[in-house]
């Protein structure tokens, strides 16, 4: 019996890596097509108010100029909303942020499509806009749509009076956090080709292919399955392509209707930063019962989230936050209220953790808070507070196993030598330093309140050659998506990864497989992948045998051959791929799973809120100057208990990845509007960060495995950035001597705290 490697925990280099290096891949933008024309977005100036008047007409002036589209030119449905319909595609009659979209220029070439937009003439009766959370809140008429409110969410569990009666003592805090923009390199994009039997293709830069097919269908008021959406090579994403490309797509394919030729939109930066959502800033009033020995009693949580103009993904962020808010800690008795409020601002959407961060940086921030009034070790207090096996989330889920939390906080703390430098860290003339710590649990998938689209496909194809496509129904987006799931099909299949091709994601090739969102993949494509095996892998020792003249229950897949267990005697897998196909047998098959059924309660936010949970510790040790106020981060311990590693190396990648994303939301990372404009839309003036300002990292892989997951793994592509802020914001608190309990923690505003 030779000996068989596993592709499960091994640092296959990434599929697509060669390619990216070598400058072939092709980007929607690197795309053109015969008889392609362009098309831009005609957008409102002000931030609320009525459209009275529209005059395309010295567009019309422009060379190239082919026509301009409004909402009267679409034949199906007015309405882009991903989750409630709030959201016209083109607006006819209110404009609800500067950037709102009302029609779209098309001409031959890209200038003369963008000069086109800008020419068309609109004429608004304004109102005042809300601009703040604060403002909105206090609107009594002349709402932003029927009422100011996007959603609600709570979690109601124990008894809180009771709780805040058997406490020591109550600690409150105020929590701030800002916008961040994903600045995904390429910006959004997408091109529209009419085909025949009125049929369109859509190729895009998209998240989610399904979303889109849905949006130009309904646009169209045709079939989805007259609308075909490929995915075309991801440069960054983020969570900032969920929502967003549907719109693009579902306007193109209006021009490409009316023109007859394929259309191509791409947003210039500028207005890819007015036009498109970001992360939602979050105010945050935590009001946490303790024992005088730190035990966690009661928490009272209030979350208000700013949704922007139009609501597009608030429910799942505001959803997510109230299920996490108070972190992966036991606590009995629990109130949160989670509320989204419209502003005339550019919608908020989703952002890689959704919502996640932004409680994380509540709860850990609060989790200190506690610690310094009671004169407890950071880390004391969060091991004795910690989920373990057995215990409850705070809305009542019981955990069964892979609770990894525990052992993400030792082995942070270990690795970092915590207790030696929690107590050095003082001020030292003109630098200071400090270390922090940030814990988080995150559900795996959409959780109960999207767990009807919770499912997702995987189709193996064999080829009579012996080598093999994948298909899927997520993303590659940068994270690695199709190395992890070229791993787990070579792994079922027991042949070298170097046989299989993924394909391109296409609505054609596997069903509706829900949003490539939530760190969704590794489980989800994972889990239909042994799904499609547990159909094709009979079939194939069916055919060994029969090759082999054996039993099918001797055939091991494995080494690239089928082999006889008894005799030693082996058949290639190109022979045993041709022997399929002479022989009449099946050579695909379609893998599917869906995350089981949750027990929860949406009137009380009690219960399962996910199927199961990944858990992350980040230690942060930063250096303030006290000049300049400029703060550094030295480094990062980030443990991050992930079931099962699939690919360490990619594990690695994703958390470095986080990790930077994190500090630049942490510090440097500085989104501003004035009047309802964005100020800050280029690197000049929105500082993402650079080598120079990211730190070392090192990341700790925490193996416990899920019992769902695949080979036992949960998601990481979220987990990764989710406590960095906290951790950082933790670390320059006791740099400083002050409380840092909003971000961004720009060197203007750690200098006041050092004053
Ligand atoms: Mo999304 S915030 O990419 O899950």
């Amino acid at each position: 019996m030779s000996k068989y490697q596993s592709q499960i925990g091994r640092s296959l280099p990434r599929v697509d890596a060669a390619d990216k290096v070598a400058g072939r891949t092709r980007y929607l933008t690197d795309i053109y097509l015969d008889r392609m024309v362009y098309a831009y977005p005609i957008y409102s100036t002000i931030s609320f108010g009525t459209i009275v008047a529209i005059d395309p007409a010295p567009a019309a002036a422009v060379p190239g100029f082919i026509t301009t589209l409004l909402a009267l030119d679409i034949p199906g449905e007015n309405q882009v909303g991903v989750i409630i319909d709030d959201q016209p595609l083109l607006a006819a009659e209110t404009v609800r942020f500067k950037g709102d979209v009302i029609g779209v220029a098309v001409a031959e070439t890209e200038s003369a499509a963008h000069r086109a937009a800008q020419l068309v003439q609109v004429q608004y009766v304004e109102e005042q806009p809300y601009l703040s959370i604060d403002v909105s809140k206090t609107a009594q008429s002349k709402y932003i749509h029927s009422s100011n409110i996007a959603c609600t969410h709570r979690v109601d569990r124990g008894d809180i009076s009771q709780g805040f009666a058997a406490a020591d003592r109550i600690i409150e805090a105020d929590l701030v956090t800002p916008y961040q923009e994903h600045y995904y390199l390429e910006p959004q994009g997408c091109i529209v080709v009419p085909e025949t039997d009125g049929r369109y293709t859509v190729y895009g830069s998209i998240q989610c292919i399904y979303y889109v097919q849905k949006a130009v269908a309904r646009a169209l008021g045709i079939p989805f399955s007259k609308v075909t959406v490929i995915q075309t090579p991801i440069g960054g994403a983020f969570g900032g392509k969920e929502d967003v490309p549907s719109e693009l797509c579902a306007r193109s394919a209006l021009a490409a209707r009316v023109v007859g030729r394929p259309v191509k939109m791409v947003y210039r930066r500028h207005d890819d930063a007015q036009l498109t959502s970001k992360r939602h800033p979050f105010q945050m009033h935590y009001k946490i019962g303790v024992t005088n020995d730190g035990r966690l009693l009661v928490a009272e949580i209030n979350l208000v989230e700013n949704a922007g103009a139009y609501a597009t993904l608030s429910s799942v962020v505001s959803y997510r936050a109230a299920m996490q808010a108070m972190g992966p800690y036991v606590i009995p008795n629990i109130k949160v209220l989670s509320t989204a409020y419209y502003t005339n601002l550019p919608p908020a959407g989703a952002f890689r953790g959704f919502g996640s961060p932004q409680a994380t940086f509540g709860h850990e921030r609060v989790m200190d808070h506690i610690a310094d009034q009671l004169g407890i070790d950071p880390v004391e207090l969060r091991l004795k507070n910690v989920l373990r096996p057995g215990d409850m989330t705070l809305t009542g889920h019981q955990l069964k196993a892979s609770v990894g939390i525990e052992a993400t906080i030792k082995q942070a703390a270990d690795a970092a030598d915590w207790v030696n430098r929690r107590r050095k860290n003082t001020s030292n003339g003109r630098y200071r330093f400090g270390i922090g710590i940030a814990a988080s649990h995150y559900g795996n998938c959409l959780g109960a309140a999207g767990w009807a689209m919770d499912g997702a496909a995987a189709k193996i194809q064999i080829r009579r050659d012996g080598s093999v496509t994948l298909a899927y129904g997520l993303s590659e987006m940068g994270q690695g998506a199709n190395t992890v799931i070229t791993q787990m099909a070579a792994e079922v299949l027991g042949i070298a990864p170097e046989r299989i091709i993924v394909l391109d994601p296409s609505t054609d090739l596997v069903p509706d497989s829900g949003p490539g969102v939530a760190s969704r993949n590794v489980v989800m494509t994972g889990n239909a992948i042994r799904n499609a095996a547990s159909q094709i892998v009979p079939v194939l020792k069916s055919a060994a045998a029969e090759m082999l003249e054996t039993d099918p229950d001797r055939i091991e897949l494995r080494n690239d051959s089928a082999e006889d267990t008894d005799s030693g005697n082996a058949v290639n897998f190109n022979d045993l791929a041709n022997h399929l196909f002479i022989s009449n047998r099946p050579m695909d098959s379609l893998g599917w799973w869906h995350v089981p059924a949750l027990k929860y309660d949406p009137e009380t936010g009690v219960g399962e809120a996910y199927f199961t949970y990944s858990y992350s510790t980040h230690i942060a040790l930063v250096k303030v100057d006290s000049l300049t106020g400029l703060v550094q981060v030295e480094k990062i311990w980030a443990a991050h208990d992930i079931g099962r590693a699939i690919n360490p190396a990619g594990l690695e990648g994703q958390v470095e990845g986080g990790v930077a994303q994190g500090i630049g939301w942490a510090l440097t990372e500085h989104f501003q509007t004035k009047n309802g404009s964005v100020i800050t839309p280029n690197l000049s003036t929105y500082l993402v960060p650079t080598t120079a300002d990211v730190s070392q990292v090192q990341t700790i892989l925490v193996e416990d495995p899920e019992p769902l997951g695949p080979w036992g793994a949960k998601g990481i592509g979220e987990p990764a950035v989710i406590p960095t802020a906290a951790a950082i914001a933790n670390a320059v608190s006791q740099a400083v001597g002050a409380p840092m309990d909003s971000l961004p923690m720009t060197p203007e505003i750690v200098l006041n705290a050092l004053d």
